[in-house]
């Protein structure tokens, strides 16, 4: 579908077919990020991971990211972190039992101190002034997130972008601040500290990489903070949305919950702990997780490209300067790819002949992406989102509020949010309280 947005002339692709001549035919003219004027201003000129456009730089951080954060072996290595929060999350449940919960809010905050935890080593409680600015950090984010949607005549029309006529520009700019106060007080705090303790994590590798770097593609304070601010970001709010709507599909449908906690007990026992370890063993957890993330795509049109140079599209010629936006949500719900698509069957990803990998191979199936520029954060989501969902179901029956409804409506945009968050109540499920602790 062609559309004009102003100036800019933009394609939506809404079929599998035409996706794979973006992702895999022309890869490399389609691996450009289309940054808007409110984005850029947020996110600290591009400079990060998320949107830098194709080149040495990008490159740098991508292998930065694989080598030293993200790869099987550091995540494997890393396993404690996510265990501890993960157990912190189940004992704070078990401390507000019987009392509503709104678990999207209840992930983002254990997937928030994982991410912290993993980049720079956490926050350690005794630091009051940084824990007031993670707090802060966090407010900034949810508000941030909406202001990237509102349609930006800056965008539309850039000789008008100096002007700023909606004033988005300038209030991102101050989110972007503010982020950035976070990132220069964790950064400053570990260089004043250097001396004292020899930390080897990835706020480590990045003072290294700025301290030693190679001076063709030089490493600087900006870039560790724009790096942080997207992994931080891309790496909490994606997980907490999926299980949020797993959560809501599985209180929908009583019966798929009972198979997936029995699936639990019979792998786990209600007398153990779930580790991470046990999840590739829940076949039926892992199919939920796939058709959560079918049904409803977390980033439903991934994030926008544009044409380096002119090519040819399925038989049209598509010029230089192009925005592509493809529509993962709708090739996800196509019927000619998908038996009744608006259902949620976890069923279809089961099964020895069912092929469906997260690496955006098949084009039917991209919620991660595809192409270079798939979510560089696959193998952490595959560990988190399977262990998270199986802790709360194993750990706890929910049930929602007397007298609420469950809502399924979304929220349309960079992200597919529920608009109404999903708020429900546990009770506890396992044999002993030590469990919980
Ligand atoms: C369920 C969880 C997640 C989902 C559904 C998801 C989805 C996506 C999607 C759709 C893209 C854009 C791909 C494209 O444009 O073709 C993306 C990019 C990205 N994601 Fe994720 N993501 C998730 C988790 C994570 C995690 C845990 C991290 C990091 C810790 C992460 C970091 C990134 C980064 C840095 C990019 C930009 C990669 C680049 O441009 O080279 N994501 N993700």
């Amino acid at each position: 579908m062609k559309i004009r947005l102003g100036t800019r002339l933009c394609i939506i692709i809404n079929s599998a077919s035409i996706a794979k001549q973006v992702h895999k035919d022309h890869d490399t003219i389609f691996a450009n990020r289309d940054i808007t004027a409110t984005a850029s201003a947020a996110f600290w000129g591009g400079t990060g991971l998320v949107l830098s456009p194709h080149g040495e730089h990008w490159r740098m951080l991508r292998k930065i990211c694989t080598r030293e954060l993200l790869n099987g072996c550091r995540l494997d290595a890393q396993y404690d972190h996510r265990r501890r929060e993960v157990r912190t999350m189940v004992n704070q449940i078990y401390t507000k039992i019987n009392t509503s919960i709104d678990i999207g809010d209840q992930i983002f905050q254990t997937k928030y101190n994982l991410m912290a935890d993993m980049l720079w080593g956490g926050m350690p409680e005794r630091e009051v002034e940084m824990k007031l600015l993670l707090d802060q950090f966090r407010k900034d984010l949810h508000k941030a997130l909406p202001l990237l949607i509102v349609p930006n005549i800056s965008d539309l029309f850039p000789i008008l972008a100096k002007f700023d006529i909606q004033g988005l520009a300038r209030r991102a700019n101050k989110l972007g601040m503010s982020f950035g106060k976070v990132f220069n007080f964790i950064i400053d705090q570990r260089l004043r500290r250097r001396d004292e303790e020899e930390k080897k994590d990835f706020l480590q590798v990045l003072i290294h990489l700025k301290d030693y770097g190679d001076e063709k593609t030089p490493f600087t304070k900006t870039t560790i903070i724009a790096l942080l601010l997207d992994l931080l970001v891309a790496g909490t709010k994606s997980s907490s949305a999926v299980v949020e709507w797993a959560m809501t599909e599985l209180l929908m449908k009583p019966k798929l919950m009972k198979k997936a906690q029995e699936e639990i007990d019979e792998v786990v026992g209600m007398n153990s702990v779930l580790e991470e370890g046990h999840c590739s063993k829940l076949n039926y957890i892992n199919a939920i997780v796939k058709e959560t993330l079918r049904l409803h795509p977390i980033a439903p049109i991934l994030i926008p490209k544009y044409t380096s140079k002119s090519c040819t599209i399925g038989g049209y010629n598509v010029p230089k300067g192009t925005k592509i936006i493809v529509n993962a949500w709708a090739i996800q719900r196509d019927s000619t790819y998908w038996n009744n698509p608006l259902e949620f069957q976890p069923e279809r990803f089961l099964g020895p002949d069912c092929e469906w990998g997260y690496n955006g191979e098949n084009q039917n199936y991209i919620p991660f992406g595809s192409g270079r520029r798939v979510c560089v954060g696959i193998s952490l989501a595959e560990r988190m989102v399977p262990y998270l969902l199986a802790s709360l179901l194993h750990s706890f029956n929910w049930k929602l509020q007397e007298g609420t409804q469950l809502d399924f409506s979304e929220t349309f945009g960079l992200e597919l949010t529920k608009t109404i968050p999903l708020i429900a109540i546990p009770s506890p499920r396992l044999s002993d309280q030590i469990l919980y602790s």
